[in-house]
């Protein structure tokens, strides 16, 4: 690993990632491809280990001619691959661009590839590596007594932005069995910590209720999600990228199952204890019920033994120890806050969504 290309660099991941390969790999350099679309800001690059090895290239994964110049300026022999519409909320009112950033964005990354690293025998050494980051929402919705998802489950996405995934998960695999492109992938449950963008529930319901806003709990709220803290997916990446088996998936989770009302409690529990002199506690209070999000998945589990066995890799944060340092992280960073949450289509956009939730702001 020399040249590394990693999509979506300056989103909530990939920018966390980007941090942590810099940190980890004394001697790699950083092509971080991103279209800095609302997901992504300069604001989450800001302060890097080493800026020296990292390059900032703002553009579209769709665009071929670019992705492929990238490949043959900066001489790339791995691809770490985030970049992607990632708001299921946002797939429901407007699909179109989960298909063309999810699905044709990772069919351009993944043709260029086959094109240079295989069809012209370029300069990929032996240890050329396409890593492509997806998601557990792919195996769909799990019934009660089920058993959680494992790397065999058949997928069965529910919303347009689990379809999107799958397909770009399908089409990566067809390209390491036909065309013996070196993929991995690895298949992540929810991830919460620093700069994830405040439209997913665990930062919404921090910034709410530091701010005295509801709480919006979409349906009855026993949904069951499992979270993983983001610095712990990012060294399952790394791992993978190291000791992972060619065409393999590995599912990563942070073996918890709450229900989105037990983690909202969970948070305002924590900052009744950080903020016991707030106007607004017992933070509990601002929960608010809304309308159900429309295809709701009711469960996810992950199955993390296959990763644990093979790459000896396990989440180090529980959601308790993640929580407290996700919550320290944003009431520390009102700049970044700042900055992220006034745009003004960010604002447009909890119009949108609240209107179709039938809740307050
Ligand atoms: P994010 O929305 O925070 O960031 C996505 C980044 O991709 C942004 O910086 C955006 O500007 C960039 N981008 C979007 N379209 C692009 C395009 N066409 N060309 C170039 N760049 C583009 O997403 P995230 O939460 O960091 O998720 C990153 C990846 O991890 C996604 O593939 C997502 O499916 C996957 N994933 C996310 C989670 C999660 O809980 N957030 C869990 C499992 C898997
Ligand atoms: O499971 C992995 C997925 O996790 C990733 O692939 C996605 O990119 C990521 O966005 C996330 O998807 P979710 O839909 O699970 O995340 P979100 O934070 O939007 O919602 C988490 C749960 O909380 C979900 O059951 C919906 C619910 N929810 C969400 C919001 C924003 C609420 O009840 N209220 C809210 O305001």
């Amino acid at each position: 690993m020399k040249n590394v290309l990693v999509t979506g660099g300056a989103g909530f991941i990939g920018s966390n990632f980007v941090r942590y390969l810099l940190r980890a790999e004394p001697d790699v350099r950083v092509i971080n491809l991103d279209a800095l679309t609302y997901a992504g800001s300069p604001e989450n690059l800001k302060g890097l280990p080493d800026e020296s090895r990292h390059i900032f290239v703002n553009g579209n994964i769709i665009d071929r001619a670019l992705v492929e110049g990238i490949f043959r300026h900066h001489q790339i022999d791995t691809v770490v691959h985030f970049a992607a519409e990632s708001h299921v909320d946002r797939s429901i009112l407007g699909p179109e661009q989960f298909v063309q950033t999810n699905i044709v964005g990772t069919f351009t990354l993944l043709d260029v590839a086959r094109q240079i690293w295989l069809n012209e025998g370029g300069f990929a050494p032996e240890g050329a590596r396409f890593h492509h980051v997806s998601t557990d929402e792919v195996y769909g919705s799990l019934k009660p007594g089920e058993p959680a998802f494992s790397e065999s489950t058949p997928y069965a996405p529910r919303s347009p932005y689990a379809a999107s995934k799958a397909s770009s998960d399908h089409l990566a695999r067809a390209y390491a069995t036909t065309y013996g492109l070196p993929v991995t992938i690895t298949n992540c449950s929810n991830n919460y910590g620093p700069y994830q963008f405040p439209e997913k529930l665990i930062p919404l319901t921090i910034l709410n209720a530091v701010r005295g806003k509801p709480l919006p709990i979409y349906g009855d709220g026993k949904q069951v999600r499992d979270w993983l803290y983001v610095e712990d997916h990012c060294e399952a990446i790394y791992r993978v990228l190291l000791n992972g088996k060619s065409g393999e998936t590995y599912n990563v989770g942070g073996n918890n199952q709450p229900t989105n009302l037990e983690v909202v409690r969970q948070i305002c529990r924590i900052l009744d204890e950080v903020q016991p002199d707030s106007e607004f506690f017992p933070h509990d209070q601002l929960i608010q019920y809304v309308a159900d999000r429309p295809g709701h998945d009711r469960r996810y589990d992950m199955n993390i033994e296959k990763i644990g066995s093979e790459l000896g890799w396990e989440p180090r944060q529980s959601l308790e120890t993640g929580l407290r340092l996700t919550i320290k992280w944003y009431l520390e960073n009102p700049g970044w806050v700042e900055a992220i949450s006034s745009r003004s289509d960010y604002q447009d956009w909890l119009e949108k969504n609240y209107a179709a939730r039938g809740g307050q702001r």
